[in-house]
């Protein structure tokens, strides 16, 4: 018999553990000339703004070892435009989307969540947290537990959407974050986000890419991302998409174990867009070979 592969994230089941995660599968059009959507478990859309933003001056990307450092700044066509003409193919799919938004101040994403919260089919509003806070200056939303907490009061005030927080691993301590997001009724804790990188091009000697730095991204991030997830899951009982370097399903696997309920997958998408496919049934396979019925069993099991 096939193992059971679903889970449930809050109130959202999934048919299985896969997400594609936000940036690396745009809006769903794109990717779904290789990729069978209706067959991952969800799919979270790049990050949007109230405005839309050009992003960063080419290049975007450097491969470097064990991944890829991104410096695309968060180009997107704005809130109004997303809604009118790429919510409608989102809506036609048969598998949860997540909408991932980003604020210049608390309000801002309060208005965001104030917007998608009149539309239909939103299985989840991702806050990217990983962006300045203009009233910090250079601090990130998610670098300061008390900024992350009302963020997401102000969000949850505005809709009843589901709340994903998505976290930035530019932190001394990741679990104090988390408890935040955990004291602010969060829904759902999403880790991590890309680690500031560099590359300096040795023809010119200046930095490649064109926003200076980026983030990187890839299996050279695993480990970090693995101990993350394990350190939150041991001090919230919010459910938790693990993220970071997932290549296939053992990598998967991995983080189910260290806590989470469900991965997402990023970079892997840009190398082989069909990857999140393949990390399916790997994970299928893991749990035949191991005669395990269900994948809601590994959840979590390095803590016992
Ligand atoms: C090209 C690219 C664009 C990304 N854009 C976003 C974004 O818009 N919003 C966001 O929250 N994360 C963004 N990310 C981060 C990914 O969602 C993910 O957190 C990160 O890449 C780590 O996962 P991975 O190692 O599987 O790629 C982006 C990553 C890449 C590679």
């Amino acid at each position: 018999m096939k193992p059971d592969i679903s889970v449930k994230l809050c109130s959202i089941k999934l048919q299985n553990p896969i997400i594609l995660a936000s940036g690396t599968c745009g809006f769903g059009e794109e990717i779904a000339k290789f990729l069978n959507l209706n067959k991952v478990g969800a799919l979270i859309t790049k990050t949007i703004t109230l405005k839309p933003k050009e992003g960063n001056p080419p290049p975007r990307i450097a491969e470097v070892e064990g991944g890829i450092i991104n410096s695309i700044g968060l180009e997107n066509p704005g809130i109004k435009s997303f809604v009118k003409d790429k919510l409608p193919f989102l809506r036609k799919l048969k598998i949860p989307f997540f909408v991932s938004i980003s604020g210049e101040t608390e309000d801002e994403f309060a208005e965001l969540a104030k917007i998608l919260d009149k539309e239909k089919n939103i299985s989840a509003i991702e806050l990217n947290l990983s962006c300045p806070n203009l009233k910090q200056g250079k601090n990130l939303f998610g670098q300061d537990p008390k900024i992350t907490y009302e963020t997401i009061k102000k969000v949850k005030e505005v809709t009843s959407i589901p709340i994903i927080a998505k976290l930035t691993p530019q932190v001394k301590d990741i679990t104090e974050i988390a408890l935040a997001c955990h004291k602010a009724n969060c829904d759902i804790i999403s880790l991590i986000n890309t680690i500031p990188a560099m590359v300096i091009d040795l023809r010119t000697g200046k930095p490649f890419l064109g926003g200076i730095s980026g983030g990187l991204s890839g299996p050279a991030i695993k480990t970090v991302a693995l101990k993350m997830v394990y350190d939150v899951a041991k001090v919230v009982d919010t459910p938790i998409i693990g993220c970071g370097g997932i290549m296939n399903g053992k990598d998967a696997v991995e983080f189910i174990l260290a806590g989470a309920s469900a991965v997402s997958v990023g970079t892997a998408n840009l190398i082989s867009p069909d990857s999140a496919q393949k990390t399916t049934e790997e994970i299928e396979n893991y749990l035949i070979q191991r005669k395990i019925n269900s994948v809601k069993k590994l959840i979590g099991k390095s803590l016992d």
